[in-house]
């Protein structure tokens, strides 16, 4: 392919394939037509219990905590589906209302330090610190006080993903320098927001004591089995104990203690070695090439030449405490490193705590941690000790319908010094190789989790498409990947033996294939009925188990190709089982739609709409930003901006039914 395909599609290269390993596949087609039936008898017949035997048993049903909510379970849909749409702007149903709120560039709040945005992207990489990043992505609400449930007053941790240079600099990356690289290093991380409902509105609160921006250089402590490992060491870090930052944070997860899990996705893609790359770096996906974050140019940290195991500290789970702006976020070791998606958490029947996640790019795996120890709600302190002790599973689904959680422990299956591992913590630096060893499933990509807070070990993820599938030297279809060039993606359902969380054997299916509605070819066609869509990425339960899906359909083919007529990206909503799906909001040109959180009466929604204004290309012309939207401002010496949405009903009822 000559030129690597870095440095004309990032997107897509980021997600291209890095596993090599001949794990073994378990399908043939008559198996992937067995599944086929079972998600066709599960759409033809009406209600949850029918189709899912185990639904809705009460000895199944464990505390909501991953969703904690005293409302019941919604039993139908209370809105009517939108049609797709093309325009510049974000539509919801008749009733609703979606207000955008906290754009990238807007203060953050931070006492002192309430930069306003400028227009032409000339703010400073001072400023920018002190300002909403770039490319909002997952997002979680903590009510305050803490440990109250107040619908109206809390705060919101977001992730800010990744940077387009051509539209964070009014000349884009002309006279790169160690400065214009710092502005990208504020764009990312995280932002912690205080808001407040004001009447039937809400405002960012500004000034506000627990305003944060946690960047690519805040410091943070390393917890669990990697910390001190010799592959953590640095120059700067000469114990293997302190990481400078988190980057690259898709999805995330959030605990029953009120704290943020913000998940490290594509960090590979800012690292560049020259030379030689050895095992460990290929698996990851280090390259000898970036042209779109340039970091790597002007920050040694990111040049592997010179800093050969600065990756080694990326690829985790970090946890952050919104609560107090003084905290150090934790980079969790025990939670494996990889290309970290999200973080489901929820509780096992005697109180474990179990963290479901995907490891996003074309065949890797889906993994559960479960703690040793167990979530006490009278101890904050010991609770945050939790994610730092515990077992690594990843997952194996067989073709029968059956699935296995199998240990990642150093001394078991093999993974031992034959292997290539030393000890525990040298084995979760090199998750991947040991997730290869013991045969896991390779599968689509996998996106978003989501518990089912009325049914704790029911357990679904999106897995987002995989153009590779079945592909001449790649893995072929299997039970659990059924389609080949799967262009539209699939969501997986598993529940867990006995409903417990913890348990080590499951039972899957398949909830839906995404596709069209308007098509007989099997390659296409979803399985749906009503809203039709594709490429599901984020995925969450409502508090009254309304399954909420977010697309992320790639810039380059939103609307075109096999999605054409398929308009922007957009939001659907399902009762699982019941297999009709509604469409509840299209996003404006070139976005991805993603982040989703609800107050604790459902009557607030908070969205995240991403990257609006990406044409497909690496990085945007900067003489020319509004080529593809100029949502929300429509300012005509502006440009797109990511931006948190927040959406109520004007009547002040529930949102989704
Ligand atoms: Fe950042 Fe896999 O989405
Ligand atoms: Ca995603
Ligand atoms: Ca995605
Ligand atoms: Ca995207």
């Amino acid at each position: 392919m000559g030129k690597p395909l870095k440095s004309v599609f990032k997107k897509e290269h980021r997600d291209d394939v890095s596993n090599p390993s001949a794990n073994p596949v378990f399908s043939t087609v008559a198996e992937m037509f067995l599944s086929r039936r079972r998600f066709l008898q599960m759409g033809a017949v009406a209600g949850a219990a029918a189709s899912f035997p185990f639904l809705l048993k009460p000895e199944n049903a464990l505390a909501a905590v991953s969703q904690p909510s005293a409302l019941s379970k919604a039993v139908s849909l209370g809105f009517t589906s939108i049609p797709v749409s093309t325009d510049d702007t974000v539509r919801v149903p008749e009733g609703y209302i979606a207000r955008p709120f906290y754009r990238w560039g807007d203060a953050t709040g931070i006492k002192g330090n309430l930069p306003a945005f400028k227009f032409d992207a000339s703010n400073t990489t001072d400023e920018q610190a002190a300002q909403a990043g770039m490319h909002h992505d997952g997002m979680a609400w903590f009510s305050l006080p803490q440990g109250e449930q107040d619908p109206a007053h809390g705060l919101l941790a977001m992730n800010h993903e990744y940077i387009d240079n051509g539209m964070l600099f009014t000349d884009g990356t002309a006279n790169w320098s160690l400065e214009k690289a710092r502005k990208g290093q504020n764009a990312m991380g995280v932002s912690i927001i205080e808001v407040k409902k004001s009447g039937s509105d809400w405002e960012v609160v500004r000034p506000s004591g627990f305003a944060r921006r946690i960047t690519v250089n805040t410091p943070m402590q390393l917890t669990g089995p990697a910390r001190q490992q010799a592959l953590m060491k640095t120059a700067a870090d000469p114990q293997g104990e302190q990481v400078l930052g988190t980057m690259q944070n898709c999805a995330n997860g959030y605990t029953p203690w009120g704290t943020y899990l913000t998940c490290e996705e594509n960090w590979s893609d800012i690292f560049v070695k020259k030379s030689e790359r050895n095992a460990l770096e290929k698996r990851y996906g280090i390259s000898d090439s970036d042209e779109s974050y340039r970091w790597s140019e002007v920050d040694d940290r990111f040049n592997v030449d010179k800093t050969p195991n600065e990756p080694n500290r990326f690829g985790w789970v970090v946890e952050i405490d919104p609560y107090n702006p003084n905290s150090t976020p934790r980079k969790h070791t025990a939670l494996g490193r990889f290309k970290h998606e999200g973080a489901a958490v929820t509780l096992a029947a005697d109180k474990r705590v179990v963290t479901y996640m995907g490891d996003d790019q074309k065949f890797e795996y889906i993994y559960k941690f479960v703690s040793d120890n167990n979530y006490n709600p009278a101890d904050r302190e010991a609770n945050m000790q939790l994610l730092s002790a515990g077992t690594l599973y990843v997952a194996r689904f067989n073709d029968d319908g059956s699935g296995e959680w199998l240990p990642l422990v150093f001394g078991q299956n093999g993974l031992d010094k034959s292997k290539g591992f030393d000890n525990q913590g040298d084995l979760l630096i090199k998750t991947r190789l040991a997730a290869d060893a013991v045969g896991a499933t390779k599968m689509d990509r996998p996106e978003w989790i989501a518990v089912d807070p009325h049914n704790s070990g029911s357990v679904y993820c999106t897995l987002t498409n995989n153009s590779d599938r079945g592909k001449e030297g790649k893995a072929p279809v299997d039970a659990a990947n059924p389609r080949a060039n799967n262009t539209f993606g699939h969501i997986m359902h598993w529940h867990e033996e006995g409903g417990d969380p913890a348990a080590l054997r499951f039972k899957w299916d398949i909830l839906v294939l995404a596709g069209r509605t308007d098509t007989a070819d099997e390659k296409a066609k979803g399985s749906m009925k009503g809203a039709e869509f594709g490429s599901p990425d984020g995925l969450s339960f409502d508090h009254q188990g309304v399954l909420w899906i977010q697309t992320d359909v790639s810039s380059s083919t939103i609307n075109k190709k096999a999605y054409e007529g398929m308009g922007n990206n957009q939001m659907v909503a399902t009762i699982p089982g019941t297999n009709e799906y509604r469409r509840f909001l299209t996003g404006p040109r070139g976005c991805e739609i993603t982040g989703i959180a609800f107050t604790p009466d459902n009557r607030t929604l908070f969205i995240n709409i991403q990257h609006p204004g990406e044409g497909g290309d690496d990085i945007t012309d900067p003489a020319n930003p509004r080529a593809v939207s100029n949502w929300p401002d429509n300012n005509p010496q502006g440009r797109p901006r990511a931006s948190t949405v927040v959406i109520t009903r004007a009547d002040g009822g529930i949102i989704g039914s």
